[in-house]
């Protein structure tokens, strides 16, 4: 009798057992963006996705030394450290966190005003700056 009561209960832990295998290599699975279904948030990087476009189209004007050796801060915008693009111009602020409507930085790249020379910004650069903006315009 004692012995049968056993056997059941082993019958019943194994596939217990099996399962709790299972379902703990299922949470111990590695990263969600190995999931090509997950929809996760990834936000906009400052330094890998900004910055670079400000390099390329901005900075000649706005905080590098030009032909005569001068550092060219056109309106006082220095655009090569977060710190200074966020200090904005000597007429005030060109980056407004969290609200992109009201960030002058992003409305003279969309009407074409920045860069004043050269190839205007890619339509997807002009999101991508819209996106970190509406995310918080962080030094991330
Ligand atoms: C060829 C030089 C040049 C380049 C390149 C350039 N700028 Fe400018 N920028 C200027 C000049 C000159 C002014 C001041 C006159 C004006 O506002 O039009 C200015 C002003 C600005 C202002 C306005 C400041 C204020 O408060 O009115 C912003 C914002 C700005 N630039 C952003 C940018 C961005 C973003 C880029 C790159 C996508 C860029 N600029 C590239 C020359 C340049």
């Amino acid at each position: 009798m004692f012995s049968s009561k056993t056997d059941l209960a082993a019958i019943f832990a194994l596939p217990l057992g099996i399962a709790l295998v299972l379902a703990s290599t299922a949470t111990a699975s590695p990263s969600p963006a190995a999931s090509p279904d997950t929809n996760a948030f990834v936000p906009v990087s400052f330094a890998e996705e900004i910055m670079p476009i400000f390099e390329r189209s901005c900075v000649s004007c706005h905080g590098e030394p030009g032909e005569d050796g001068e550092i060219v801060t056109e309106a006082s915008l220095d655009m090569t450290t977060y710190e200074g693009l966020m200090a904005g111009s000597e007429w005030g602020s060109v980056v407004e966190p969290g609200d992109p409507g009201e960030s002058l930085l992003l409305d003279m790249v969309k009407v074409g005003d920045m860069p004043e020379d050269g190839e205007p910004l890619d339509p997807a650069e002009i999101e991508m700056i819209e996106a970190w903006i509406t995310e918080g315009a962080e030094n991330n």
